[in-house]
């Protein structure tokens, strides 16, 4: 059953279908339909399916000419419609794995996407998951959903058998949006299968669009991979994030210490400090590892030293936020506080998590009266935690002018940051924008 699915993937006549149209689904989906293989790309939210289809794009940094391409080549289609499942020789699942309000693993996504595939699963499809998760999801959730599903084609009733019937992988995805240097096709993916022959197969379809393939023992083997990518980046922006508050102290500049220890060509990777974690990976995935350690029982202290010191960076912008307007004989309370960027890092569209939103909430509770700017989110979206009715304010020199201060929160490339400095009051700047831009101002204070 493999070698027929394996010509269909070199002839390029197996169909791909993607489940979940998101920063990492969409284009995933569009580098298959532009390899010439045909792509069916499925989601629930239903307002997507008709952007798509009519070539335009919702997401910033995917442009919609290569949709409106590979929809006129028609070799790409949205639908809502998973009776067509079974149209796809290959099943790729990217939905959302959130945490609930408990800080536990939301894998709901995961399950009604399994469960949709289970319902139409046919003899001879690969499914692979790429959502971020917590080793053992692919065999613990999927696999069984699979083996259990329904024979459809024929009366004899057997049971879907893994490696023979159909196959089944993990392939994290190591997206990272608006990347000049990286794209879905040129970062290479790690793949694990369940068994060999579903390894080979996932294989081969990945090697059609992405650069290069590393083979791993097992599913969760590469669930532990993407796991261990985004702990390290969390532990070690913890790390600085500790280190700015720690050399602030001692009137040291962290920014200036980063750099300098970069130029070590050997042994150190610099991470920089911010106001808190943002997006849909690092904030999140170090937590899915937690929740399973305590299966074994086992603590992952390392991970929980470093959420707590992330969670806390927010509450020491406004900290020193109230600092600096201290030593102008003003407080928060009652002041107008305007922030500089609402995604969860620079020239992007994505909110998540973005720490910008908390610091809305800790100001306003503080009593300062908050606006934001960004140019990339005209309106602040809905999220799971808040709900907050902003639109962007126009940055012009009158507007920066009427508020106490200007917080750089998201250090966006478009911001003319010699125009900001001259017009606002006072500045903190949370990512060393303004000194990176070449700006010396005193009216700008590190935090
Ligand atoms: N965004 C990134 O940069 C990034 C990077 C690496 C890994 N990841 C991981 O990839 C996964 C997807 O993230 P994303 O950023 O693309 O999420 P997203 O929210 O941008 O997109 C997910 C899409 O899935 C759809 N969806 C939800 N449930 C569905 C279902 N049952 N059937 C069909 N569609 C469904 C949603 O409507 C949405 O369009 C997550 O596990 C995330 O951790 C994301």
């Amino acid at each position: 059953m493999h070698n027929q699915l394996l010509k269909k993937i070199e002839n390029k006549t197996a169909v791909i279908g993607i489940i979940g149209l998101g920063y990492v689904g969409l284009p995933l989906a569009l580098e298959y339909a532009s390899k010439g293989f045909k792509t069916i790309g499925f989601d629930i939210d239903e307002r997507k399916i008709p952007i798509l289809n009519s070539g335009k794009s919702y997401i910033k940094h995917i442009k919609a000419d290569k949709i409106k391409k590979t929809v006129t080549s028609k070799k790409f289609f949205a639908t809502a419609d998973f009776t067509r499942l079974p149209e796809a020789d290959a099943v790729i699942i990217c939905v959302p794995t959130p945490l609930n309000e408990h800080r536990e693993p939301d894998i709901t996504y995961i399950e009604n996407s399994g469960k949709m595939i289970a319902k139409y699963l046919r003899v001879g499809q690969f499914v692979s998951l790429e959502s971020s998760t917590y080793p053992g999801t692919t065999e613990e959730i999927l696999l069984p959903m699979f083996e259990n599903a329904p024979i459809t084609q024929n009366s004899k009733a057997k049971k879907f058998v893994v490696g023979k019937d159909f196959f089944l992988a993990f392939s994290p995805e190591r997206e990272d949006p608006n990347n000049p240097k990286y794209s879905t096709a040129t970062i290479p993916k790690v793949v694990g299968g369940v068994t060999s022959e579903c390894l080979k197969v996932a294989m081969a379809i990945y090697n059609q669009v992405i650069v290069k393939t590393v083979p791993v023992s097992s599913p969760r083997a590469a669930e532990a991979t993407k796991l261990l990518e985004n702990i390290y980046r969390s532990i070690n922006i913890a790390l600085v994030n500790e280190l700015k508050m720690v050399f602030e102290r001692m009137d040291i500049d962290v920014w200036e210490v980063v750099d300098a220890a970069a130029t070590k060509p050997f042994g150190f990777q610099a991470f920089y400090p911010g106001p808190g974690l943002g997006g849909h990976c690092i904030p999140i995935d170090p937590f899915y590892l937690t929740w399973k350690a305590r299966e074994f029982e086992i603590s992952t202290k390392f991970i929980e030293l470093a959420g707590e010191i992330n969670t806390f960076m927010p509450y020491y912008v406004v900290e020193k936020a109230g600092e600096v307007m201290n030593k102008f004989k003003k407080s928060l309370n009652g002041s107008k506080v305007l922030i500089l960027g609402a995604s969860y890092k620079k020239d992007i569209d994505d909110m998540r998590e973005s720490p910008s939103l908390k610091l809305i909430e800790i100001l306003r509770e503080k009593g300062a009266k908050v606006d934001y700017n960004d140019p990339y989110v005209p309106k602040l979206p809905k999220t799971r935690k808040y709900q907050y009715d902003m639109e962007s304010v126009e940055l012009s020199k009158k507007n920066l002018a009427k508020y106490d201060l200007v917080l750089l929160s998201t250090d966006h490339t478009d911001y003319n940051y010699k125009f900001i400095a001259a017009s606002s009051k006072v500045i903190l700047d949370t990512r060393n924008a303004f000194e990176r831009a070449g700006v010396k101002s005193e009216k700008v204070y590190k935090g």
